[in-house]
């Protein structure tokens, strides 16, 4: 008998022999499909393939694709464990042409694997056609199929499509009959919803595309799009008509009953089928990225882990058992779906908080949910107030609710639900306009109210399609936005980071068939996500598809930058001390802010050593991860919260970076551990590069730090680098200059040297600053005697002569002191050199002044002395060497 894992192989195989590429089954959360919550069949990933849009290197593919049907449109959930094939995950195998092979090779290979590979007897087959294709029922009949098991089948049913829009065809299935010990009849019979009929494989003719007006075309490519679910099939070649009776579910069935203490096929079989299930749908959701969360696909992933909690709970169990199980799983299926492997410890974490949390409220609940029940009338349903006080007080979702009423043939009053839930909203929504915020956010309650919080994706991708649910123009809603407006737009989902925690909103595209909306920041309220831009061609409307593209240079800067604003917040913890707390932050693309608490200005030491210690963790390259707890949890893990910040049921917890050893760190082995709702880098090394730009105050006590990583640090440090290059060339140019300036500064001071020479001539011929003095006679010779200061001997022959010329015809002496020395001159005019000889003028005065000789010719004659104290005196010398 083969195991599920064989069948899977032997499918796969069969098909790469027929020229197939084996492609891996994507992950189930779609990021090509505005509407789809997840993936729910193979096909989804190749859907521009069948369309012609998108190209790949392969014509031919075959895969076992993932699939999740709970939640949105496909939702099997409510009937999980009490049928023998209703399945919240199961697995797709299918082969896929591209426009390659079409019917006449697509119904041989199903019917060769089904009856030779596998081994079916032909005879326990029957296959439908749609109504008005013969060429398929041509082909079957060929092939041997007798004419009374080959059934035309005009419905729906053999119509097939992936929603409302996109490509469609008709199809063709082969059922399986388990033969007339089960009830049912074949496909198209009154009885065809028994399990006797069982279909196994729809192959479809992929050759249609529909559209949102409701209008169908011819594709150009004619392809085929199969699925066969590996859980029927399985069951089928193990020799049962139950799904959950097939080896894979037996061995988690066991596993259950293993830590329940229960026997596995006892009447509480039901319950160990619910939990094999969830297992599997909860665990590969946490695996694909899912985390349990209050909307969206984060609250599908939650009801369907506590609607196994309570079955966990009617089986007895005391402590979580769902976590418990995640190894025999990740040994059934981990070696198919090596993703479940690697996150299995993301997985047990997750799917063990959520137990001890739901724990703490089932008991009550149930508790409750007895006492209301008792109270009611034989088979009367549930009031809505009472399904709501579960909800809200108790974390029951509805369909738990549902399921545990539904064991006593009770429903739920739905309508009072709905309306119960209409009433706190409306309450939330009075008490958050009461509280001043801006008056034109209404609008987007009133969107909130109808689609409910915005899904983000962006945690996992940076483009997606998605829905729009609303267009806002002016603050009011409208159908249409044309080019040129300036426009808002709300989405079911959306990749866009919407500004919060201090990580800027996002910009990029969105694209619709009919217009582009150049998006240039992202908001959020009431838990909408407003996107902010400009329709920059055609119109966009609401309720459109559209293609969302988030600017991916901008983002993976800021996503480096906050990043590495958790491992600064934590070097800066380390450096400083634990008082370090933030106090606020930017994360931009082209730069980080930091304001932390701490009462001082960081030293250039202190600062670089923080900014090596970014870098090495920056370096060590270590995985950044996500967890989702309670914030009670996460800080008793050590992670570091905003303090007065309200956080919800839920929070993120980062981390990243190993301990290197010295001790630093917070969160045990984990160097940064952080309660963040922002986008991060997958390995710290993506941040590149690290650079303090300086620490400034930002308020009393509070510090500041700008940084910069990645490509702005690198032109940072560049264009630094560039600057001490410049400045070493100045030098360098002004160096090469010394010695011509020295020449420079040289000749400058000859040539002042000069002009003071010429100052003190010019100060000596004015009298020294002192009033000119007049000849006396002195025995018939005109005689001028002078006593100057600040005046040098050098300068007194041309003063003599100029006295000289003054008086015509006579005699001059002149007396100078300068710096200490005394200078002494004396000139006689020619006309009276016969007479008398200015040698014997200085001698005389040079003896008075307490100096020695003095000499030159007699009409003009020098002499140093020493003392010009006795100058009258030197005169009077002179005076009576003309014999006065
Ligand atoms: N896409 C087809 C299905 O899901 C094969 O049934």
């Amino acid at each position: 008998m083969p195991s599920l894992n064989e069948i899977r192989s032997t499918f796969l195989n069969y098909f790469e022999k027929q020229g197939h590429a084996v492609v891996p089954s994507s992950p189930l959360v779609p990021r090509n499909d505005p509407t789809l919550m997840f993936v729910n069949s193979g096909m989804v990933q190749f859907k521009n393939l069948f369309t012609g849009v998108e190209k790949r290197d392969y014509q031919r593919a075959t895969s076992s694709q993932k699939c999740v049907r709970a939640g949105g449109k496909h939702n099997d959930l409510d009937n999980v464990g009490y049928t023998a094939r209703h399945h919240t995950f199961f697995e797709m195998l299918g082969n896929f042409s591209f426009g390659d092979y079409f019917k006449a090779e697509a119904i041989p290979f199903a019917w060769n694997l089904i009856t030779k590979e596998f081994g079916v007897p032909k005879d326990r087959l029957t296959v439908t056609v749609y109504h008005t294709d013969d060429e398929a029922y041509d082909i079957w009949k060929k092939l041997g199929v007798p004419d009374e098991r080959i059934i035309r089948i005009a419905t729906s049913d053999n119509f097939w499509q992936m929603g409302p829009t996109g490509p469609c065809g008709p199809c063709t299935e082969i059922f399986y009959d388990h033969g007339d010990h089960i009830w049912g009849g074949p496909p198209g019979s009154p009885e065809e919803d028994g399990d006797r009929f069982i279909e196994i494989w729809n192959i479809v003719f992929m050759q249609n595309e529909q559209f949102e007006d409701g209008s169908m075309i011819d594709l150009d490519m004619q392809s085929i799009d199969t699925g066969m679910g590996l859980e029927r099939i399985g069951a089928l070649l193990q020799g049962s008509h139950d799904n959950y009776d097939t080896d894979l579910f037996k061995s988690l069935i066991e596993a259950s009953a293993d830590v329940t203490g229960v026997d596995p096929y006892g009447d509480q079989n039901v319950h160990h089928r619910v939990i094999a299930d969830h297992l599997r749908s909860t665990s590969f959701l946490i695996a694909d990225g899912v985390m349990p969360s209050n909307d969206g696909r984060g609250y599908v992933l939650r009801r369907i882990m506590r609607r196994a909690m309570r079955h966990a709970h009617l089986l007895g169990a005391k402590d979580p058992v769902m976590y418990r199980l995640v190894p025999a799983l990740v040994q059934q299926m981990g070696a198919a779906y090596p993703e479940l492997g690697q996150a299995q410890p993301l997985i047990t974490e997750t799917l063990e908080a959520e137990e001890v949390r739901f724990k703490q409220t089932l008991e009550r609940g149930l508790k409750l949910l007895e006492d209301e029940v008792n109270g009611l009338d034989e088979g009367a349903d549930l009031p809505g107030t009472a399904a709501f006080k579960l909800y809200d007080t108790f974390g029951f979702p509805l369909d738990l609710t549902q399921d545990a009423l539904r064991e006593q043939g009770r429903g739920v009053d739905t309508d009072g639900f709905d309306a119960a839930m209409a009433e706190q909203k409306a309450k939330a929504r009075a008490a958050w306009s009461g509280s001043g915020e801006a008056a034109d956010a209404t609008v987007w309650f009133d969107v909130a109210e109808a689609h409910g919080a915005t899904e983000f994706l962006g945690y996992d991708t940076e483009t997606a399609e998605a829905q729009i649910a609303a267009v806002v123009l002016g603050g009011a809603e409208v159908q249409t936005a044309n080019e040129g407006s300036e426009v808002q737009i709300a989405l079911n989902q959306t990749p866009f980071y919407a500004e919060s925690g201090g990580q800027v909103g996002d910009r990029g595209v969105l694209r619709t068939e009919n217009g582009t909306v150049e998006i240039m920041d992202t908001r959020k309220t009431a838990d909408v996500f407003i996107h902010i831009g400009k329709v920059t061609k055609g119109s966009v409307s609401k309720g459109e598809a559209a293609v969302l593209k988030v600017e991916h240079a901008r983002r993976a800067a800021i996503r480096a930058n906050h990043s590495a604003t958790h491992l600064l917040h934590e070097a800066l913890r380390g450096a400083l001390g634990d008082h370090v707390a933030q106090r606020g932050s930017l994360n931009a693309p082209d730069r980080l802010r930091f304001d932390f608490s701490h009462g001082k200005a960081l030293g250039p030491e202190e600062l670089a050593r923080v900014e090596a210690e970014v870098n090495s963790y920056i370096r060590q390259n270590a995985a950044v991860e996500t967890r989702i707890m309670t914030p009670d949890d996460a800080r008793a893990l050590g992670a570091q919260a905003l303090f007065g910040e309200k956080y919800g049921d839920e929070v993120r917890v980062v981390s990243m970076g190993r301990q290197d050893g010295s001790g630093k760190g917070t969160g045990g082995d984990t160097y940064s551990l952080e309660l963040c709702g922002g986008t991060h880098v997958r390995q710290t090394g993506e941040i590149g590069t690290f650079v303090t730009l300086g620490d400034s105050a930002s308020s009393a006590g509070v510090r500041r730090i700008e940084a910069l990583t990645g490509q702005a640090a690198m032109d940072y440090l560049r264009n630094q680098d560039q600057l001490l290059a410049q400045a070493a060339l100045e030098l360098k140019a002004q160096a090469q200059d010394v010695p011509a300036r020295i020449k420079g500064l040289l000749d400058e001071r000859k040539a002042l040297a000069g002009e003071v020479a010429q100052l003190r001539r010019e100060l000596a011929m004015s009298g020294g600053g002192q009033a000119a003095p007049e000849a006396e006679d002195v025995n018939g010779t005109a005689f001028l005697a002078q006593v100057l200061n600040g005046v040098t001997g050098k300068d007194l022959p041309a003063l003599i002569d100029e006295h000289k010329s003054r008086v015509g015809s006579g005699a001059i002496l002149l007396i100078a002191e300068s710096d200490g020395k005394v200078a002494v001159a004396a000139g006689v005019t020619d006309d009276k050199t016969a007479t008398v000889s200015a040698v014997d003028l200085v001698k005389a005065a040079v003896a008075e002044l307490g100096g020695k000789g003095g000499g030159g010719r007699p009409d003009m004659a020098q002499g140093g002395a020493k003392d010009i104290s006795n100058a009258d005196g030197a005169i009077a010398a002179a005076k009576s060497v003309l014999g006065g």
